[in-house]
């Protein structure tokens, strides 16, 4: 059977490969544009995130939804995922046995939706993709990876929106590199359209 986003939210929805099924409300697949040019990823639901079942609907969340319009998007024109789809409690980071059991479905997202641009929010997000990296060092620079089953994908790893909530100099530099994107986007177009 070929595969599917929706497929995909079915199996999350009632997995129980890791722990954080127990204490899980609901899960947070991920949503947006199935055929979205930027995928969002974070790390994982929050309060807000596990009591409805959507990504970055708290105060993060609000956030990311400024930035995005600043860059002249919409929700619907995007994808919001994270690296896990059950809330860790108390909001701890996952554990990485967690991250792991929880990989496949990210996989199976990327691979779907081959968006033109990841952004990965905040060091979890960044950490799957371009591991031994540090984002104080990266964040708002492109990076090109050929990655297992997923192909040749641009990252653009940037801080997370909640790290720059209550600290003005990570928020402008978070919002400087946000308004960078639709460059780095132009810039893809124009290195696929010379490998044509
Ligand atoms: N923080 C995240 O990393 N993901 C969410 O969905 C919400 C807050
Ligand atoms: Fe399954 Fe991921 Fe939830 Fe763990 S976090 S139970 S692997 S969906």
């Amino acid at each position: 059977m070929t595969d599917s986003l929706e497929k995909i939210a079915q199996e999350v929805g009632i997995c129980k490969k890791c722990p954080l099924f127990r204490e899980r409300t609901n899960t947070v697949p991920g949503e947006g544009n199935p055929r979205a040019e930027i995928l969002f990823i974070g790390e994982g639901p929050g309060k807000n995130e596990d009591e409805q079942g959507r990504p970055f609907v708290g105060q993060a969340g609000k956030f990311l939804d400024e930035l995005i319009r600043l860059i002249g998007k919409k929700r619907e024109d995007i994808f919001i995922a994270n690296v896990v789809k059950c809330r860790p409690p108390g909001n701890r980071d996952p554990y990485p046995e967690e991250v792991k059991a929880c990989w496949p479905y990210l996989k199976r997202q990327v691979k779907l939706i081959n968006p033109k641009l990841i952004v990965t929010l905040g060091r979890h997000s960044m950490d799957r993709f371009l591991p031994g990296m540090k984002i104080s060092q990266i964040h708002g620079q492109p990076k090109r990876r050929e990655m297992e089953k997923m192909g040749k994908l641009i990252f653009y790893p940037i801080y997370h929106p909640a790290a720059a909530l209550y600290n003005p100099n990570l928020r402008d530099v978070l919002i400087n590199d946000f308004k960078r994107i639709p460059a780095v986007l132009r810039e893809i177009d124009k290195i696929n359209h010379s490998e044509k």
